[in-house]
């Protein structure tokens, strides 16, 4: 698959079919990742791969909380600033009525909005998914490494034919992943990843992008 196929085609799928990942496709996959650049070669991520009996008990663990109304665990950094000003509010506001309009819920639909949000936790019906962890210590340049590892990833996975949805709500019941997953305390829980095959069936919907002046600005 050429490069621009593999960016064009990358979307977040959020309805995935049950067929399992095989074993070799992600070795090979995550073996090619590991060729993502990081700062001083540091390459800070630590990558945790879930399937089958544990990523069926994550996704029980993390469904008997949100089925008890738990709204997760105090966390560990924030997804987004404090005051979320112009252009990115109406960014976010814009992705929501993409999101959960293409499942034709409306804007003030709070609770079928919340029961579309939690199948965040059932890594959208997907069988396999990652879950990426960096040292509780590394400062921004290390987040940006995990960043550049992890759309790597996404756009090796396409050349598989697979799909993928980078997930930050993972990190709402990071104490639930940490039982799970058990990694060194020094780590915390950056975002999960759910892998797998996309649903021909359902609709995926297409977010655009602010046009090139908005975010590139060229000086000669
Ligand atoms: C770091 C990161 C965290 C994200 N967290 C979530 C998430 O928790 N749940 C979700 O459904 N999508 C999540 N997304 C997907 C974004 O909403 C999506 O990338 C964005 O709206 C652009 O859409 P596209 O990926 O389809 O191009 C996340 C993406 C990134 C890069």
């Amino acid at each position: 698959m050429e490069i621009l196929e593999a960016v064009a085609s990358r979307r977040s799928i959020r309805t995935f079919t049950d067929r399992p990942v095989a074993r070799d496709v992600l070795n090979r996959v995550l073996t090619a990742a590991a060729r993502t650049p990081s700062g001083g070669n540091l390459q800070p991520w630590h990558i945790y791969v879930l399937t089958g009996d544990r990523l069926q008990e994550l996704k029980k663990r993390i469904a008997d909380r949100v089925a008890v109304g738990d709204g997760g665990d105090e966390p560990e950094f924030a997804c987004y600033p404090p005051q979320l000003g112009s252009p990115y509010r109406e960014r976010l506001a814009d992705m929501g009525s993409r999101r959960y309009g293409a499942l034709g819920i409306a804007r003030d639909d709070t609770e079928s909005r919340a029961r579309a949000r939690a199948e965040n936790w059932n890594c959208f019906g997907a069988s396999t998914a990652l879950f990426c962890y960096l040292d509780r210590d590394v400062p921004p340049p290390q987040w940006a490494d995990a960043g550049m590892y992890l759309q790597t990833v996404m756009l090796l996975l396409r050349s598989e034919g697979l799909h993928s949805c980078t997930q930050i709500a993972w990190a709402e019941y990071h104490r639930t992943v940490d039982r799970v997953i058990a990694p060194p305390v020094r780590r915390m829980l950056f975002c999960g990843m759910s892998i797998g095959f996309a649903d021909p069936a359902a609709t995926h919907p297409y977010l655009p992008r602010a046009p090139l002046a908005e975010t590139v600005t060229f000086l000669d």
